[in-house]
């Protein structure tokens, strides 16, 4: 809170100042610039805050499907705008998982968005849910994009590991985290300018 309380009043005060009117078109760029500017660091606090201390999993009996179409939903924009097809293969008569639907949704998204960053040109996004291991089910988010090297493969659930310009490298290492804390786990294959696939493993009830 000492870093997010004065962060929210420096916002506040720039869309009192955005609401005058008459504004110089110099002054209000600058404003807007700035307010971008402070929500991107509200988003790293966030993340940061979030990977120090997770929120403890609330756990519920949930169709795994269902939250892999409520993340799905909640991308569709941005899939659209980067010109990305999404296809969901639905995996029938899965058993109910006992998971924290907000957390898992929260690791799809990070999965999904690190796979629409890796299809700057447009391609397609494929989640796959499937029976495994008796009564497990897996969860596989497949893009068609850049692939990950070889050398970076190790590193990728670090905390603070990014390639991006403007990445924080904590959403797989957050991801990494609430798996772990629902005794699942998570594995990548990947090629080099063919894509990736992210296949999470979620033990049965
Ligand atoms: N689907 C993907 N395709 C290519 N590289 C990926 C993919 N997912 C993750 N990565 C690599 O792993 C790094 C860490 O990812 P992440 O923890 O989500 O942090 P961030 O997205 O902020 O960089 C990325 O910077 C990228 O190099
Ligand atoms: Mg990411």
């Amino acid at each position: 809170h000492e870093i997010r309380n004065p962060l929210a009043g420096i916002k506040i005060n720039t869309q009192i100042l955005l609401r005058k009117k008459d504004l110089p078109e110099m002054e209000r760029r600058l404003l807007v610039s700035s307010q971008e500017g402070i929500e991107k660091i509200q988003k790293i606090v966030d993340d940061m805050l979030h990977f120090a201390k997770p929120r403890p999993s609330c756990f519920e009996e949930e169709d795994i499907n269902h939250v892999v179409e409520q993340s799905l939903a909640v991308l569709q924009v941005k899939l659209k705008k980067a010109n990305i097809a999404s296809v969901f293969e639905k995996g029938e008569g899965l058993p109910q998982l006992r998971i924290d639907g907000h957390q898992i949704q929260q690791v799809l998204i990070n999965l999904m968005l690190n796979a629409i960053q890796a299809m700057e040109k447009g391609g397609t996004l494929t989640i796959r849910t499937f029976l495994e291991n008796g009564n497990g089910v897996g969860v596989e988010v497949k893009d068609t994009g850049i692939g990950i090297p070889v050398a970076h493969i190790k590193k990728i659930f670090d905390p603070f590991f990014t390639t991006k310009s403007e990445g924080t490298g904590l959403g797989l290492s957050i991801s990494l985290k609430i798996l772990q804390n629902h005794g699942a786990t998570i594995d990548v294959a990947s090629e080099e300018g063919k894509g990736s696939a992210f296949t999470i493993h979620f033990p049965a009830i």
